[in-house]
């Protein structure tokens, strides 16, 4: 049977890892054995209290019922107390906190509650490819502004002044940012709020990895004045090591939580009660837990240096976050041509920068999330298959 996909599909394509991983599976039966320095989802393990909590309540007899739409209490006091201690920011667990099924979702729900044929939402090239299809998806009009390493790939916020604001809606952002890795500076989270207040429109700022291989997590919230026009997305799935769980959350005014409960409610039913309760336990943890997972990064990342010298990339050492991105050597056309030379030469799979934008295009991005013996390998492999 024919049938139609309705058009607000139309210009969506399926994401690109969920096409990639697939011509990589293909390429494994052929017997291949693709190294994939692709994907950002963490191969180490939660902490074990996180699992014992998980374990221990899921086999209680009345953890099983639908949860509240709001996500459990102990849930959201646990991020209250974790935006204190790691962000000092105060969030009242009542009504500024909504816990989400990862930080994901909360792109679409936010999209779809506030964008409206006609309207616009601003987003970053290079950056992560579902703030657009969220926004296309909710019927709105996404709108680029690029970022370059010359202007520390923040936004240049006097000419996007300049341009025609009035139908955006939304702008999203997200620092430490991905795919390069940049920190924010205080000075431009500041312009930012002011920006946000002066042409009238809401700051939608992702922050999930604020706390890898980065002494000081920041939240946009801890400005001044940032909860008339904010709503800060986080999540579990790095920091924590949680990436399957899918547990997220959104930080904001109340009034901001409520509209977008409005559109989430009607979605889902709530999170599996002891998903949440462990999640809450991982919210405890202390500076031991990411010193420790960020002593391996670091580890990991020196490989990924001499992984990409090995390439001739250029790459800042001041980058943050489960990436490394890096400019690739004028002998290649663009990050695709890199990439496929590596997959069909070398066997390793590297993420071609140019899916998260056209400012992209001459770089590519390693993930940190493999073992020391993994990226070994790959820089084994390139040295004696890759010869440019
Ligand atoms: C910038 C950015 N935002 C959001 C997400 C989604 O994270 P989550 O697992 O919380 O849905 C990712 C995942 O890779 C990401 O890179």
């Amino acid at each position: 049977m024919q049938i139609k996909t309705s058009s607000r599909l139309e210009g969506i394509g399926e994401y690109y890892f969920s096409q990639k991983l697939r011509e990589i599976d293909t390429l494994n039966k052929e017997g291949k054995d693709i190294l994939n320095l692709g994907i950002g989802s963490p191969d180490l393990p939660p902490h074990p209290e996180v699992i014992r909590v998980l374990q221990e309540t899921a086999a209680q007899p009345n953890v099983h019922a639908y949860q509240s739409y709001k996500g459990s209490p102990v849930l959201r006091k646990a991020v209250s107390n974790w935006y204190k201690q790691w962000y000092a920011v105060e969030l009242d667990p009542e009504t500024e906190i909504l816990p989400l099924i990862g930080s994901k979702e909360g792109i679409m729900h936010i999209c779809m509650t506030y964008l409206d044929k006609g309207d616009e939402a601003l987003i970053p090239d290079p950056g992560y490819p579902t703030y657009s299809s969220a926004v296309k998806l909710a019927g709105g009009t996404p709108v680029t502004y690029t970022l370059s390493a010359e202007h520390n790939w923040q936004p240049d916020l006097v000419a996007l002044g300049k341009t025609d604001l009035s139908k955006v809606k939304l702008m999203w952002v997200n620092y430490p940012h991905m795919p390069t890795g940049q920190l924010p500076s205080v000075s431009f989270f500041e312009e930012l709020i002011a920006f946000a207040k002066k042409h009238n429109l809401l700051i939608c700022h992702d922050n999930p990895y604020s706390f890898i291989l980065n002494e000081e997590p920041v939240s946009l919230l801890s400005v001044p004045g940032a909860k008339e026009v904010v709503l800060e997305l986080n999540s579990l799935s790095k920091s924590s090591n949680m990436a399957g769980w899918r547990v997220g959350m959104l930080a904001a005014s109340k009034e901001r939580i409520e509209e977008v409960l409005r559109f989430k409610s009607n979605m889902d039913s709530g999170m599996f009660l002891p998903v949440q309760l462990a999640a809450a336990k991982a919210l405890e943890l202390g500076k031991d837990w990411y010193d420790s997972i960020n002593t391996i990064y670091a580890q990991r990342r020196e490989k990924v240096f001499e992984l990409l010298s090995l390439l001739n990339c250029d790459y800042s050492k001041q980058q943050v976050g489960m990436f490394v991105w890096a400019a690739i050597p004028d002998s290649y056309t663009d990050g695709f041509a890199l990439s496929d030379e590596v997959l069909y030469g070398a066997s390793v799979f590297i993420t071609p920068g140019g899916i998260f934008g056209e400012a992209g295009k001459k770089y590519i991005r390693v993930s940190l999330c493999g073992s020391v013996e993994k990226f070994e390998e790959a820089i084994r492999r390139i040295k004696t298959s890759v010869t440019k």
